[in-house]
């Protein structure tokens, strides 16, 4: 019983530590895509990347080379077809170091499903 409840506390401890990395410093990419996405994106785009935001399309699903092309310079990459004309989005260089991020969040997400 004592083993038991030692291996609970043990990952509940694991679970608050990584749950508490909030500057972008965990582990997952996935994690800190997230928080990336959260704090830089959710302007204009849906806090659920499934879903348009109030400016933005939908962005779940999206390539690395369409995040990078439109994060970096605001262009999409060679025969995409964008979802909107527009090119309203401001570009944000200084995101290069989580363009990662930003693609293992995203890309790893099914695109838009609305029934
Ligand atoms: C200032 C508002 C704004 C911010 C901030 C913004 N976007 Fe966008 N984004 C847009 C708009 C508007 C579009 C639609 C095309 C256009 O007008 O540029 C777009 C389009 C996109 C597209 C292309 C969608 C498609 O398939 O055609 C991707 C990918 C994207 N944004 C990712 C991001 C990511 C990732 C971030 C955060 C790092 C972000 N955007 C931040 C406004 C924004």
């Amino acid at each position: 019983m004592a083993t038991a409840w030692f291996r609970w506390g043990v990952a509940l401890t694991l679970l608050a530590v990584s749950a508490c990395g909030g500057g972008g410093d965990e582990a997952d990419p996935v994690a800190r895509g997230r928080a990336a996405y959260l704090a830089n994106c959710v302007a204009c785009h849906a806090t659920n990347p499934k879903l348009a935001g109030p400016i933005g399309p939908e962005v779940a699903g999206s390539s690395r080379e369409l995040i990078a092309a439109k994060v970096m310079r605001n262009t999409y990459p060679p025969g995409y077809a964008p979802k909107r004309a527009t090119r309203a989005m401001a570009p944000l260089p200084h995101l290069e170091p989580k363009l990662e991020d930003l693609a293992s969040y995203l890309g790893g997400l099914s695109p838009a499903s609305i029934p």
